[in-house]
C-alpha cells in the first residue's frame, strides 16, 4: 500500500489540485504544504458548497488528517488569521489540526507594497503577480535578510532583524519607487500580537513527518502553483518565486527522496494561464471564449480571467519527468464536451526544428510554431460520470492519445466540481 504521495500541478497551476488533495486526503493521516504562499487559490466544493483555501492545505475539511505548513511555505500572517477565522465560522476545527514550522520565512507588508511597485515598475513586461509579496519575501529568505515565524516569539531579535530588513526596504521604497515608508514600531507590533495568535499551532514539521512514516502513518504533500511556473524549469522569467516541481516536497517539507512513492500530475483535459508570460497553445477565438465560460476560467485568488487553449502535451512531457509522474489525474473533462474537434499540441517546431519537449532558453518560446494533431469531440454530457466505461468512445480515444503523447499513465479524470464527480482509474493511495 502506498504511504506517501504528492499531488503537483503539471501545467502553470490551476490544474484543480484542491479538490483532488481534498478527495484524496480522507485516506490520509496529514497533508502538508511545501512550497508557494497565498498565491495559491484551491476551490473546494462539497454538496454545492464552494470553500476556496490559499495557505491552508486542502485536506483541513476532512477531520481525520493533520495539515502541516511546511518549511518551504512563505507565510503571511494576515492571510493566516483570515482563512483560520474563516473555517472556523463554518465550524472547521483548524486550530486542534493544523501546525506551522518555524523556519516559515513570513511575509511582511513591505513584501507586498515592493511586489506592487515593481510590477508597476516593469510597466508592459509585468510578470502579471498575485501582488501577494510572494516574490519580494523569498528574495529576503535568501539574501538571509528574512523574518522566520521562530522570531516572532522572540521580541528582542525580532526587533533587531526587522530593523536590518526594514532598513533596506525603506530605502529602497523611498529612494527607488518614491514610495512613502513603513513604519517601523507599527510592523513590529503588528507582526508580534499576530504572530502571538498563531503560537501553539508552532511545530517540527520535518520532525513530525519523520515520526509520522516511522508510524506507519500515511502523508500527502500537496503542491501549488504548477510545474511551468517553477523558478528554474517554468517559463522563466513569467514564474513564481519558488520550485513547483518534485524536489521542492523534499527541501520544503524536509524529508528525503524515499519518503514519496507516488506522484500524482494534474492536468487540466486543455490548458490555462494566468498572468503574464508564453501560451503557445493559447486560443483566441470563440472555441477558447467557450472553454473559458464553460471551464469558469477566473483566478481563485486574483479573480482575473485565465487564458485558455488546447492541450499541450510538449509541456506535459516535460513536466512527466522532470516530476516522475506516476499517473496523471485529468480534471475538467467535462469542459470539453460539445467541441467538435479537439486538438492537441504535439511538438513545436523552432528554427526549422521539431522540438518534442520545450526549449530551456525562455526567449525560444517566443518563437515556437506548434504542430498540433486533431481528435473527434463528442456530443454527450461526462459531467459527474464515475466509471470509466460510461465515458463517451470519443473521450476514452483522448485520454488515451493524452497518455501516450504525455509519457504517463492516466489515473484519475475528474468530470465535475463536487467531490463526487470523479473517475477512478488506479486509486494512488492502493
Ligand atoms: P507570484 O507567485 O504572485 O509571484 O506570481 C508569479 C506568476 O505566477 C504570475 O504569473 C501568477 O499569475 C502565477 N501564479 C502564482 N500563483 C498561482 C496559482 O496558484 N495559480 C496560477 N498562477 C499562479
Amino acid at each position: 500500500m502506498t504511504k506517501s504521495i504528492v499531488v503537483l500541478g503539471t501545467q502553470w497551476g490551476d490544474e484543480g489540485k484542491g479538490k483532488i488533495v481534498d478527495l484524496l486526503s480522507r485516506d490520509v493521516d496529514a497533508v502538508v504544504r511545501f512550497q508557494g504562499g497565498h498565491n495559491a487559490g484551491h476551490t473546494l466544493v462539497i454538496d454545492d458548497q464552494k470553500t476556496v483555501l490559499h495557505l491552508i492545505p486542502s485536506g483541513i475539511l476532512n477531520e481525520g488528517a493533520q495539515c502541516l505548513i511546511g518549511n518551504g511555505v512563505v507565510v503571511s500572517l494576515e492571510a493566516l488569521k483570515t482563512e483560520t477565522e474563516g473555517l472556523e465560522a463554518k465550524g472547521v476545527d483548524v486550530r486542534s489540526r493544523l501546525g506551522i514550522s518555524p523556519a516559515c520565512p513570513v511575509i511582511m507588508p513591505y513584501h507586498e507594497l515592493l511586489d506592487h511597485a515593481r510590477e508597476k515598475a516593469r510597466g508592459v513586461n509585468a510578470i502579471g503577480t498575485t501582488g501577494r509579496g510572494i516574490g519580494p519575501a523569498y528574495e529576503d529568505k535568501v539574501s538571509r535578510r528574512g523574518i522566520r515565524i521562530s522570531d516572532l516569539y522572540n521580541p528582542g531579535l525580532l526587533s533587531e532583524k526587522l530593523e536590518e530588513a526594514m532598513d533596506y526596504h525603506n530605502f529602497v521604497l523611498d529612494q527607488y519607487f518614491g514610495m512613502q515608508r513603513m513604519s517601523f514600531d507599527r510592523v513590529l507590533d503588528d507582526a508580534l500580537q499576530l504572530g502571538a495568535c498563531f503560537s501553539e499551532l508552532v511545530k517540527d514539521v520535518s520532525g513530525e513527518l519523520h515520526r509520522l512514516r516511522t508510524e506507519g502513518k500515511r502523508i500527502l504533500y500537496e503542491g501549488a502553483q504548477g510545474s511551468l511556473l517553477d523558478i528554474d524549469h517554468g517559463t522563466y522569467p513569467f514564474v513564481t518565486s519558488s520550485n513547483t516541481t518534485i524536489g521542492a516536497v523534499c527541501t520544503g517539507a524536509g524529508v528525503g527522496p524515499s519518503a514519496i512513492d507516488y506522484v500524482l500530475g494534474i492536468t487540466k483535459a486543455y490548458t490555462t494561464r494566468v498572468g503574464s508570460g508564453p501560451f503557445p497553445t493559447e486560443l483566441f477565438d470563440e472555441v477558447g471564449a467557450g472553454l473559458a465560460e464553460r471551464g469558469a476560467e477566473f483566478g481563485a485568488t486574483t479573480g482575473r480571467p485565465r487564458r485558455c487553449g488546447w492541450l499541450d502535451a510538449v509541456a506535459l512531457r516535460r513536466a512527466a519527468h522532470t516530476n516522475g509522474v506516476t499517473g496523471f489525474c485529468v480534471t475538467k473533462l467535462d469542459v470539453l464536451d460539445g467541441v467538435e474537434t479537439i486538438k492537441v499540441g504535439i511538438a513545436y517546431r523552432l528554427n526549422g526544428e521539431l522540438l518534442d519537449i520545450p526549449p530551456q532558453n525562455a526567449e525560444a518560446w517566443d518563437d515556437l510554431e506548434v504542430e498540433y494533431e486533431s481528435f473527434p469531440g463528442w456530443q454527450e454530457s461526462t459531467r459527474g460520470i464515475t466509471r470509466f466505461e460510461d465515458l463517451p468512445a470519443n473521450a476514452k480515444t483522448y485520454l488515451a492519445a493524452m497518455e501516450a503523447l504525455c509519457g504517463a499513465p492516466v489515473h484519475m479524470v475528474s468530470t465535475g466540481p463536487d467531490r463526487k464527480e470523479n473517475i477512478v482509474i488506479r486509486h494512488p493511495m492502493e
